[in-house]
Protein backbone atom coordinates (compact mmCIF):
# COMPACT_ATOMS: atom_id res chain seq x y z
CA UNK A 1 0.00 0.00 0.00
CA UNK A 2 1.69 3.41 -1.01
CA UNK A 3 1.93 6.65 1.07
CA UNK A 4 -0.82 9.28 0.31
CA UNK A 5 -0.19 12.85 -0.21
CA UNK A 6 -3.09 12.90 2.83
CA UNK A 7 -0.68 11.25 4.89
CA UNK A 8 2.51 13.11 3.59
CA UNK A 9 0.07 16.21 4.73
CA UNK A 10 -0.60 14.85 8.21
CA UNK A 11 2.58 14.46 8.97
CA UNK A 12 3.90 17.81 7.73
CA UNK A 13 1.02 19.53 9.29
CA UNK A 14 1.29 18.72 12.36
CA UNK A 15 5.35 19.18 12.42
CA UNK A 16 4.49 22.69 11.26
CA UNK A 17 2.41 23.44 13.93
CA UNK A 18 5.22 21.97 16.81
CA UNK A 19 7.98 23.40 15.37
CA UNK A 20 7.95 27.00 16.85
CA UNK A 21 7.77 24.71 19.93
CA UNK A 22 10.02 22.27 18.85
CA UNK A 23 12.72 22.76 21.97
CA UNK A 24 10.27 21.37 24.62
CA UNK A 25 9.05 19.35 22.28
CA UNK A 26 12.27 17.63 21.70
CA UNK A 27 13.02 17.48 25.19
CA UNK A 28 9.57 15.90 26.14
CA UNK A 29 10.71 13.01 23.38
CA UNK A 30 13.64 13.09 25.97
CA UNK A 31 11.74 12.56 29.00
CA UNK A 32 9.52 10.14 27.59
CA UNK A 33 12.33 7.45 26.72
CA UNK A 34 13.80 7.93 29.99
CA UNK A 35 10.83 7.28 31.37
CA UNK A 36 10.09 3.79 29.07
CA UNK A 37 14.29 3.19 29.09
CA UNK A 38 15.67 4.31 32.08
CA UNK A 39 18.87 2.40 30.81
CA UNK A 40 19.08 4.29 27.58
CA UNK A 41 20.75 7.22 29.59
CA UNK A 42 24.19 5.32 29.66
CA UNK A 43 24.42 5.46 25.73
CA UNK A 44 24.58 9.00 25.36
CA UNK A 45 28.25 9.98 25.98
CA UNK A 46 26.87 13.57 26.90
CA UNK A 47 24.93 12.78 29.60
CA UNK A 48 27.24 9.93 31.15
CA UNK A 49 29.71 12.74 31.31
CA UNK A 50 28.12 15.34 32.59
CA UNK A 51 27.72 14.60 36.49
CA UNK A 52 24.78 16.34 37.74
CA UNK A 53 23.67 19.00 34.66
CA UNK A 54 19.56 18.81 34.83
CA UNK A 55 18.69 17.00 31.36
CA UNK A 56 16.96 20.44 30.01
CA UNK A 57 20.33 22.20 29.47
CA UNK A 58 21.40 19.64 26.99
CA UNK A 59 21.76 21.08 23.64
CA UNK A 60 22.18 17.65 22.22
CA UNK A 61 19.47 16.32 23.41
CA UNK A 62 17.45 18.98 21.77
CA UNK A 63 18.82 18.38 18.37
CA UNK A 64 18.72 14.39 18.33
CA UNK A 65 14.66 14.51 18.74
CA UNK A 66 14.68 17.38 16.16
CA UNK A 67 16.50 15.29 13.59
CA UNK A 68 14.51 12.18 14.17
CA UNK A 69 11.12 14.76 13.31
CA UNK A 70 12.90 16.64 10.43
CA UNK A 71 14.09 12.95 8.77
CA UNK A 72 10.90 11.68 9.75
CA UNK A 73 9.06 14.85 7.76
CA UNK A 74 11.70 13.73 4.66
CA UNK A 75 10.72 10.25 4.74
CA UNK A 76 7.34 11.12 4.42
CA UNK A 77 7.59 13.37 1.39
CA UNK A 78 10.22 10.59 -0.46
CA UNK A 79 7.32 8.03 0.40
CA UNK A 80 4.30 9.73 -1.27
CA UNK A 81 6.97 10.64 -4.00
CA UNK A 82 9.09 7.10 -4.45
CA UNK A 83 7.06 4.74 -1.84
CA UNK A 84 11.18 4.40 -0.67
CA UNK A 85 13.33 6.04 2.07
CA UNK A 86 16.79 6.83 1.27
CA UNK A 87 18.95 8.72 3.52
CA UNK A 88 21.85 10.79 2.01
CA UNK A 89 24.97 8.11 2.08
CA UNK A 90 26.98 10.42 4.37
CA UNK A 91 24.21 11.18 6.26
CA UNK A 92 23.34 7.22 7.32
CA UNK A 93 27.05 6.75 7.31
CA UNK A 94 27.52 8.49 10.11
CA UNK A 95 23.91 7.20 11.83
CA UNK A 96 24.82 4.05 11.09
CA UNK A 97 28.62 4.72 13.23
CA UNK A 98 27.24 6.89 15.89
CA UNK A 99 24.15 4.21 16.71
CA UNK A 100 26.49 1.27 16.03
CA UNK A 101 28.98 2.68 18.48
CA UNK A 102 26.36 3.63 21.23
CA UNK A 103 25.19 0.23 21.39
CA UNK A 104 21.83 0.76 19.61
CA UNK A 105 20.15 -1.99 19.25
CA UNK A 106 16.84 -2.76 17.26
CA UNK A 107 14.24 -2.73 20.68
CA UNK A 108 15.58 1.11 21.30
CA UNK A 109 14.08 2.28 17.82
CA UNK A 110 10.78 0.97 18.73
CA UNK A 111 11.20 3.12 21.99
CA UNK A 112 12.13 6.12 20.10
CA UNK A 113 8.80 5.64 18.17
CA UNK A 114 6.48 5.10 21.14
CA UNK A 115 8.38 8.50 22.72
CA UNK A 116 7.62 10.22 19.36
CA UNK A 117 4.11 9.30 19.04
CA UNK A 118 3.29 9.96 22.52
CA UNK A 119 4.86 13.24 22.42
CA UNK A 120 2.98 14.02 19.16
CA UNK A 121 -0.28 13.27 20.68
CA UNK A 122 -0.06 15.70 23.37
CA UNK A 123 1.53 18.35 21.59
CA UNK A 124 -1.08 18.99 19.26
CA UNK A 125 -4.24 16.90 20.69
CA UNK A 126 -6.54 18.98 18.53
CA UNK A 127 -5.11 17.16 15.68
CA UNK A 128 -4.64 13.80 16.51
CA UNK A 129 -5.79 10.89 14.98
CA UNK A 130 -5.83 7.01 13.77
CA UNK A 131 -4.98 8.55 10.68
CA UNK A 132 -2.42 10.92 11.89
CA UNK A 133 -0.77 8.62 13.89
CA UNK A 134 -0.61 5.76 11.38
CA UNK A 135 1.28 8.42 8.66
CA UNK A 136 3.86 8.97 10.96
CA UNK A 137 4.27 5.21 12.42
CA UNK A 138 5.24 4.80 8.41
CA UNK A 139 7.27 7.54 8.04
CA UNK A 140 9.63 6.75 11.61
CA UNK A 141 9.34 2.77 10.56
CA UNK A 142 10.79 3.14 6.75
CA UNK A 143 13.48 5.83 8.18
CA UNK A 144 14.61 3.44 10.97
CA UNK A 145 14.27 0.17 8.68
CA UNK A 146 17.01 2.34 5.95
CA UNK A 147 19.45 3.34 9.38
CA UNK A 148 18.88 -0.48 11.13
CA UNK A 149 19.91 -1.88 7.14
CA UNK A 150 22.79 0.15 7.79
CA UNK A 151 23.74 -0.71 10.98
CA UNK A 152 23.62 -4.79 10.01
CA UNK A 153 25.92 -4.04 7.16
CA UNK A 154 28.84 -2.91 9.92
CA UNK A 155 28.20 -5.90 11.99
C1 LIG B 1 23.22 10.37 17.72
C2 LIG B 1 19.58 10.57 14.51
C3 LIG B 1 17.43 6.81 16.71
C4 LIG B 1 20.68 7.10 20.26
C5 LIG B 1 22.43 10.75 16.66
C6 LIG B 1 22.74 11.81 15.75
C7 LIG B 1 21.71 11.86 14.85
C8 LIG B 1 20.76 10.83 15.19
C9 LIG B 1 21.57 12.82 13.67
C10 LIG B 1 23.94 12.77 15.83
C11 LIG B 1 25.19 12.14 15.45
C12 LIG B 1 25.23 11.68 14.01
O1 LIG B 1 24.89 12.47 13.14
O2 LIG B 1 25.61 10.54 13.80
C13 LIG B 1 18.71 9.52 14.79
C14 LIG B 1 17.55 9.15 14.00
C15 LIG B 1 16.95 8.08 14.63
C16 LIG B 1 17.72 7.80 15.81
C17 LIG B 1 17.12 9.84 12.72
C18 LIG B 1 15.73 7.26 14.28
C19 LIG B 1 15.06 7.30 13.16
C20 LIG B 1 18.11 6.57 17.86
C21 LIG B 1 17.77 5.57 18.84
C22 LIG B 1 18.65 5.68 19.86
C23 LIG B 1 19.59 6.73 19.52
C24 LIG B 1 16.62 4.59 18.70
C25 LIG B 1 18.67 4.89 21.13
C26 LIG B 1 17.89 5.18 22.13
C27 LIG B 1 21.67 7.94 19.84
C28 LIG B 1 22.92 8.15 20.58
C29 LIG B 1 23.66 9.08 19.85
C30 LIG B 1 22.86 9.43 18.69
C31 LIG B 1 23.30 7.46 21.87
C32 LIG B 1 25.05 9.61 20.21
C33 LIG B 1 24.91 10.76 21.15
C34 LIG B 1 26.25 11.17 21.72
O3 LIG B 1 26.74 10.46 22.60
O4 LIG B 1 26.80 12.18 21.27
N1 LIG B 1 21.23 10.17 16.31
N2 LIG B 1 18.78 8.69 15.88
N3 LIG B 1 19.22 7.25 18.30
N4 LIG B 1 21.67 8.73 18.72
FE1 LIG B 1 20.23 8.72 17.32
Amino acid sequence: MGFSETQEELVLRSWRAMKKDSESIALKVFFRIFEIAPGAKQMFSFLRDSGDVPLENHPKLKSHAVTVFVLACESATQLRKTGDVKVREATLKRLRATHANAGVADAHFEVVKTALLDTIRDAVPEMWSPEMRGAWEEAYDQLAAAIKEEMKKAA
